[in-house]
């Protein structure tokens, strides 16, 4: 099955970002799906068996189609590397009183996802950090699963291409979070708008445009550029439906810090954030070694957000994080429709 006509499941071509580590919640999915958008839900960081209760839970609350959102594994760093940032933390973990994490690598059970997800009858499984062998794309279509590739240039595209995939989801430097490269691990500088621009006249894949987008208005500008849909997280961070932590929303919506950086500092691959303490601090120091340093910052981020400190989590959001609000999910979506296919 290859859909190079694919067209969204949903009412509105407004698309909730899956986003691992909290902010994602069943009840966000369920509310963007019920307002007429698709959402996701991020399988990262979860195990199974929470993956396959999250789906349940969103099950319940909507009929309506969603997708799931699975980390592709990476390749296994230079321990040494490794060692010498845990080195360079330690002082944080001092002044915490926390031990840091064993800096292992994993997979984040991606066998086990892929398997949930074609289990599950989820619409739509998108993929970040990498791009799946063609043989697993296979699988998933024979479960009538659509399958979307995170992409941030023209290579990767045509990687995604050749897998079979269905959908592009094109990732600009304005996106918060991660970058969801994978050929080239230098941070992505481009800007949505071109890289859309020169995806399309390359790869004939139906793209779908993600970073910055907080307005019907720019959203709009991503459709003229020939995506058939947008995709935000920051946008809904601060909505009540998400699990978004009480010193993370603070930071956003008091506007504790003035801008975004890209760093490695939390996780060992890049990411857009809040510039607080630690990302400025540590940000030209971490190795590129995901998901190790994710494991060995872990206690830190937790036992600070406990703490209702936000200088030492990942405070991850897009360009456009100034433009958040705490409306419900409904509204955001509402809000972004109006002014998104202007009524000609
Ligand atoms: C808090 C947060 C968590 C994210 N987690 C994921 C994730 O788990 N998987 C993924 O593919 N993308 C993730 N992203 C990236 C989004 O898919 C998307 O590229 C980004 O949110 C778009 O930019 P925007 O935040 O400016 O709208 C995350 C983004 C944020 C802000």
């Amino acid at each position: 099955m290859h859909m190079a006509d694919l067209e969204l499941p949903s009412e509105l071509p407004i698309i909730q970002a899956p986003m691992a580590g909290g902010p994602s919640t069943p009840q966000l999915t369920a509310a963007v799906a019920s307002a007429g958008g698709f959402g996701f839900l991020a399988a990262g960081y979860l195990s199974p068996a929470q993956l396959i209760e999250r789906i349940a839970a969103v099950r319940a609350l909507s009929d309506a189609p969603f997708g799931i959102n699975i980390f592709c594994p990476s390749t296994p760093a230079d321990p040494e590397s490794v060692g010498r940032f845990a080195q360079l933390i330690q002082p944080e973990s001092d002044r915490l009183g926390v031990a840091l994490g064993e800096p292992h690598w994993d997979n984040d059970a991606f066998d086990d996802k892929l398997e949930i997800a074609r289990s599950g009858h989820v619409n739509m499984v998108s993929f970040t950090f990498g791009c799946p062998a063609s043989e697993i794309v296979d699988h998933l279509h024979s479960a009538d699963c659509h399958i979307a590739v995170t992409v941030t240039s023209r290579q990767e595209a045509q990687v995604a291409k050749e897998a079979a995939a269905d959908l592009l989801l094109v990732q600009g430097t304005e996106a918060g979070g991660h970058q969801g490269s994978f050929l080239d691990l230098a941070p992505n500088v481009s800007p949505l708008l071109s890289l859309l621009e020169e995806i399309r006249e390359s790869v004939r894949l139906p793209m779908v445009g993600s970073g910055g987008i907080m307005t019907g208005a720019e959203g709009a500008e991503v459709l003229k550029k020939g995506a058939i849909g947008i995709q935000l997280g920051t946008a809904f961070l601060c909505c009540p439906e998400a699990g978004t932590s009480a010193p993370y929303r603070r930071a956003l919506l008091r506007k504790t810090y003035p801008d975004t950086v890209i760093t490695r500092a939390f996780s060992g691959r890049y990411a857009r954030g809040l510039a607080n303490q630690f990302a400025l601090k540590y940000g030209g120091s971490a190795p590129g070694a995901y998901p190790e340093i994710h494991h060995l910052t872990r206690p830190l981020r937790a036992a600070a957000t406990e703490a209702g400190d936000a200088s030492i989590p990942n405070l991850w959001a897009g360009q456009g994080w100034r433009g958040v609000t705490s409306q419900s999910a409904r509204a955001v979506v509402r809000q972004i429709a109006i002014d998104l296919r202007p009524t000609s």
